[in-house]
């Protein structure tokens, strides 16, 4: 064979890495290619070592054994500023622009010409190549615009758009599409394939199969720190991708069997008339019955979180009445919501949920008790049983639950607040996007939990942007549309479609 006849050496190679945390081997020898004009999809359940992975190569850590290479060539990748002249780019999830500045600022912040920025004149050659980047990322918005005005699916264009002006060849997707509305991923999407026809290698994580079957040319699978296998776009299933990903088959059905809604006996817990938030332009008014799951659908916006913070009087209301099984309920402050036995799991459970540097089983027990309660003193022993015991339901990922939060992964972290508020047995709880960035495993056994919980008696307001898990969870289902109530679906008419419908603000069509 001529050597014009061998196949060209893959864009990335990374070939046996390895890499140990006190207690915990994240990844042991794992290999991953990736060739220009690919989209490679990275999937695995929590804690399998994407992330980590995917440090090493932008930079931000050091394998401890291990080779990349770069077209065949052998690179050290020391530190972020050494990933980025390689051409590597890794946008976060929690993204990292500065809000206070423009567009046009962000993108070139951190990249020699950064100096220049002072200078008039060569700001206004800065300003209409950040405007042309901008275009080719499809947004059209001018680059002297504050980042913080912008939504989550704006700010990962700009994220995207500085991964280009910096020439990067491999661009790495940490879970982009956690934050975003169902039209911006749509959009990311289309860049994506347009990246892919520049020749851009792409490097895409995330826990949602429909995206990873819909997106990638091959998937790689990491279970447990290990390299488990590659699957083309042509083999690839959903249960075949998560039969390798959890190392067995998902026997059990992914929800529960649903009882019909009409064998909930009438008895309201939560009975809400003309509640008015603040800024809301109109009242609104539902029922929620004793061991009801009782969904919350809408597009992100539409006031489904901001009603539920009211109800956990975390948010003023303006007007209205609430009655909680019979009785008046009106919460100015969180404490008075959680005595009364209603309690929110937040959507924001990184900032509200969380103390990172304290351990699981802190976590698991504190930040609610020293913050709305005075339980008196700590029972250590009845925090280790439940820490441990929720660790176990969600299979969390530690090592112990004296492990650190911060030393978790993202998935983790979400389980670790997520099991706080599932050990406690209120009257109502809120679940505001409960299984956002879990795992496909993992859901399945939040579901079976939130089912156990109803069925005790609890009431569940569900708030999710996931169709299938509102669907498949609810008994009856709330659409809104710019903080009013569309409609109430159930039984025949909890549907995808009319559930689409309200959402985007049309009227329910079939009666
Ligand atoms: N700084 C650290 N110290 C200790 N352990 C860590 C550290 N960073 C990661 N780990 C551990 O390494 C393992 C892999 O974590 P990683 O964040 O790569 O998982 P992931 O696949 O991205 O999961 P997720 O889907 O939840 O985001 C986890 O067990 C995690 O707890
Ligand atoms: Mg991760």
């Amino acid at each position: 064979m001529s050597a014009s006849e061998a196949p060209p050496p893959p864009l990335l190679a990374m070939r046996g890495i390895t890499k140990r945390f006190p207690g915990v081997t994240a990844l042991s020898e794992v290999s991953l290619h990736l060739r220009a004009g690919e989209v490679l999809a990275l999937v695995g359940e929590n804690g399998a070592g994407k992330s980590t992975l995917m440090k090493i190569l932008g930079g931000a850590q050091q394998p401890d054994e291990g080779e990349i290479c770069i077209e065949g060539r052998p690179v050290s990748l020391h530190g972020v500023p050494e990933a980025k002249r390689q051409g590597i780019a890794l946008i976060h999830q929690e993204l990292m622009l500065a809000p206070n500045l423009d567009i046009a600022s962000n993108i070139f912040l951190g990249s020699e010409r950064s100096g220049s920025m002072l200078n008039p004149l060569r700001r206004r050659a800065m300003s209409s190549k950040a405007a042309a980047l901008l275009r080719r990322v499809g947004l059209n918005i001018s680059p002297q615009t504050p980042v913080f005005t912008l939504t989550a699916g704006q700010m990962q264009m700009v994220e995207i758009a500085k991964a280009l002006s910096a020439n990067a060849r491999i661009i790495i997707m940490d879970e982009p599409t956690s934050s975003l509305t169902a039209g911006e991923s749509e959009r990311l999407f289309e860049i994506i394939h347009q990246l892919r026809t520049d020749g851009i290698g792409i490097i895409y994580i995330s826990h949602r199969m429909a995206e990873v079957l819909a997106l990638a040319d091959r998937i790689t699978v990491l279970r447990d720190g290990h390299y488990v296998g590659d699957l083309s776009r042509t083999e690839a299933t959903h249960d075949g991708i998560v039969a390798m990903m959890v190392g067995r088959a998902l026997v059990n059905a992914y929800f529960p069997e649903k009882r019909a809604a009409s064998s909930l006996a009438p008895d309201p817990s939560l009975d809400v008339r003309d509640l008015v938030v603040e800024g809301a332009p109109a009242g609104v008014s539902f029922t929620a019955l004793r061991g009801e799951i009782l969904g919350f659908a809408g597009l992100i916006g539409s006031g489904r979180t901001e009603l539920m913070e009211a109800l956990f009087g975390a948010k003023p209301a303006r007007a209205g009445k609430i009655l909680l099984e019979g009785k008046p309920f009106a919460p100015r402050k969180v404490a008075d919501a959680i005595r009364r036995g209603v309690y929110l799991a937040p959507e924001d459970r990184k900032r509200h949920g969380l103390v990172l540097p304290m351990s699981v089983a802190s976590n698991t027990s504190l930040p609610d008790v020293a913050n709305y309660n005075r339980w008196g003193w700590l029972d250590r022993q009845r925090e280790r049983r439940i820490a441990e015991a929720e660790v176990k339901l969600l299979r969390t990922k530690t090592p112990s639950i004296r492990q650190k939060v911060v030393n978790l992964s993202g998935g983790n972290q979400q389980k670790v607040v997520l099991g706080k508020w599932l050990a406690m047995s209120p009257k109502v709880l809120i679940l505001d996007e409960p299984t956002r960035g879990i795992d496909v495993g993992a859901k399945a056994e939040i579901y079976r939990h939130i089912f156990t919980l109803a069925g005790q008696g609890i009431t569940i307001l569900l708030v999710s942007s996931d169709m299938e898990e509102i669907i498949g969870m609810s008994d009856r289902v709330v659409v809104m549309h710019e903080r009013r109530l569309k409609g109430v679906l159930t039984g025949e008419s909890l549907t995808q479609e009319r559930i689409a419908t309200l959402m985007m603000g049309r009227a329910d069509i079939a009666a």
